[in-house]
């Protein structure tokens, strides 16, 4: 089972970024932390973290015929980004998108997920394990 994670724009600020929102762990931190659960529950993932918007559509049109699954966090472009959606709704492989923090209790512009109408489920205020479960979830759909 391949699963690719994808991360937005500002995620590779982690650890610098605002550290009330997004916490002080850092960008390396989530990347060695998913390659632990990927290790873990034997399954292959690939990790793509871009700041632009149509690197994030190429990477997940390259995704079609590839990978089984996307876990996507498309940061900033989730609130405004139709193409990072159509792009998910193209290759129409199982997604599920995660938030590091709850954007329902932040300013109301974050409460409008494009991204999200592609995808499965919506995973948001857990911090960095809303990736793991979003990787568990999808293994379970996948079996
Ligand atoms: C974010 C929430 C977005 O509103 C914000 O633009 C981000 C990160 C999160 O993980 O909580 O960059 O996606």
């Amino acid at each position: 089972m391949r699963i690719l994670v994808i991360n937005g724009p500002n995620l590779n600020m982690l650890g610098i970024r605002e550290p009330e929102v997004y916490g002080k762990s850092t960008f390396q931190d989530l990347l060695s932390l998913l390659d632990r659960v990927a290790a873990e529950e034997d399954i292959e993932i690939e990790q793509y973290q871009s700041n632009h918007e149509g690197c994030l559509v190429d990477k997940i049109q390259e995704a079609y015929g590839k990978f089984d699954g996307i876990v996507i966090n498309p940061a900033a472009y989730t609130h405004t980004s139709v193409a990072i959606l159509d792009a998910l709704k193209a290759v129409d492989l199982p997604a599920v998108e995660v938030h590091i923090s709850d954007v329902d209790s932040r300013e109301p512009f974050r409460q409008i997920s494009y991204a999200g109408l592609a995808c499965k489920k919506t995973i948001k205020g857990l911090g960095f394990e809303g990736y793991r479960q979003a990787i568990l979830f999808l293994k379970n759909a996948l079996q």
